[in-house]
């Protein structure tokens, strides 16, 4: 077995090596939403395929799909090691607003000690840092110490239609011990996590139509309806000012967390609430008073707003009364609810809360579940060592508030371990301008991997 010495030696000695992968890998705009970046997302896929061959994996290929094509390797190096799935995703979100950027999106740069791209945390450098981890025991030790397969996505950030269906439909292609996600961050760059719960998420499009055409605001003020104002009475009647969602079945349903994460919410020994006031720079969070903001963020449902569209917003003032808007709202859902089923108390809460007077329309966008899993198993024991290891500290569990809807169905198809062991930093603002990774992270998150591997193989 290769020692963490010779591994530590490996991963200097191909530092530069590894990141001029990654910079080649991040200049190609794998954008999945939109379909002018088509072609390069297939770049994409094709190069991560490429480089699995490369690192000597025997099976590599890319699975077309109905929109963007999977990529799936396997290396079987002995039935009696434990068979590890290893899942990320080579598409990006989108790069708007681009003004905002200070070096184009694109364009990998180094800067204090971070990697400035699209895509950097979210999630190619989270899978080049495993891929160095597998090519460090293939090199020092000529062999990977379990057997690996690993699947790759190109339209997570997309709805992720083609995996979900993919994944269901080839159970035994996939069979695994258990499953690594690295696609998720730490609480902070001196304390490791892991996360031991994702929410799930519910996106949805509210479209409202009053008069049969945009009217003159004089002539018809005081008589018309204005769509846009029902909007905003319908939106404040769901969720209120003090952040309480009113929609019976869902506060019905939100499960009781175990007592030590309650506690442990309560008590934020990492100061994580006066840490998000500076990510946000806000003076004060804002929210259901009576919950903790880490339970706020793990484990209560949220309703937003992400964009509202209708009327006159251009130059100058139009006295117009609009006669359509349009929102898109989504909502974050704990572990254990089915979307889908939210999907209809919520239908029904608008219809309840609706002004009289609008037709309306509520679409189900997209859909996905939320993830819990109990840290007691040797998988994420393995992995809360190799952490402790490399980082020098005992890593803490904490619940995501992000979604990775694939997690669930990993768990309720392969029935395995699921370990959510992400390298990320929580200022990395993924999705949004001026994304990140940290060279640091990069190289903490090879040498983890790397040992987190050797800790599943058998004697
Ligand atoms: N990697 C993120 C999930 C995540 C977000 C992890 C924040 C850690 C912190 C993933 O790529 C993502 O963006 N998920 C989407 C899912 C959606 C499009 C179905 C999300 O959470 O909005
Ligand atoms: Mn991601
Ligand atoms: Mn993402």
């Amino acid at each position: 077995m290769p020692t963490a010495i010779e591994r530590n030696d490996f991963f200097d000695k191909n530092q530069d090596r590894f990141l001029d992968s990654l910079i080649e890998w991040l200049e190609i705009p794998s954008i999945s939403a939109l379909s002018e970046h088509k072609g390069d997302v297939q770049l994409a896929a094709d190069w991560v395929r490429k480089k699995l061959v490369e690192i000597g994996f025997p099976q590599a290929a890319t699975i077309s799909t109905e929109r963007h094509p999977l990529v799936y390797a396997e290396w079987q190096v002995d039935k009696n090691q434990p068979t590890l799935l290893i899942y990320g995703h080579y598409d990006v979100q989108p790069v708007d607003p681009i003004d905002e950027w200070d070096s184009p999106p694109f364009q990998p740069t180094i800067r204090d000690g971070n990697i400035y791209c699209r895509g950097a945390s979210d999630d190619k450098a989270q899978i080049m840092l495993v891929l160095a981890a597998l090519e460090a025991w293939v090199k020092i030790d000529g062999a990977l110490p379990i057997n690996i397969k690993i699947l790759l996505e190109g339209e997570e950030e997309a709805g992720g239609e083609s995996i979900a269906k993919y994944v269901p439909e080839n159970p035994e292609l996939l069979r695994a011990d258990a499953v690594l996600i690295c696609d998720t961050h730490m609480v902070h760059p001196q304390q490791p996590s892991l996360v031991n719960g994702l929410r799930g998420i519910l996106y949805t499009e509210i479209a409202l139509s009053g008069a049969k055409t945009d009217l003159h605001s004089g002539s018809y003020g005081g008589v018309a309806p204005n769509p846009i104002h029902a909007l905003c009475v319908l939106i404040s009647r769901l969720k209120s000012e003090d952040g309480v969602i009113h929609i019976p079945e869902l506060a019905a349903a939100i499960p009781t967390p175990p007592a030590s994460e309650k506690l442990f919410w309560q008590d934020d020994p990492l100061n994580i609430e006066e840490a998000l006031r500076t990510e946000m720079g806000v003076q004060e969070l804002v929210g259901e008073k009576e919950y903790s903001p880490l339970e706020r963020i793990g484990l209560r449902p949220t309703l937003e707003v992400h964009g509202i569209r209708g009327g006159f917003t251009a130059e100058g003032a139009k006295t117009v009364i609009p006669a359509a808007a349009l929102a898109k709202i989504s909502l974050r859902l704990p572990a254990g609810l089915d979307p889908n089923e939210v999907f209809g108390w919520l239908e029904k809460a608008v219809h309840q809360n609706m002004p009289a007077g609008y037709s309306i329309k509520v679409t189900n966008l997209h859909a996905g579940k939320g993830f819990y899993i109990h840290p007691d198993n040797n998988y994420i024991r393995a992995a809360a060592e190799a952490l402790k290891l490399v980082y020098g500290t005992t890593p803490v569990f904490m619940r995501e508030g992000g979604s990775i809807p694939i997690a669930s169905l990993f768990d309720e198809t392969l029935k395995v371990p699921v370990v959510l062991m992400g390298f990320g930093l929580p200022d990395d603002t993924i999705h949004a301008p001026n994304e990140k990774f940290s060279i640091d992270q990069f190289r903490k998150g090879m040498k983890t991997v790397a040992d987190f591997l050797g800790r599943l193989k058998n004697d």
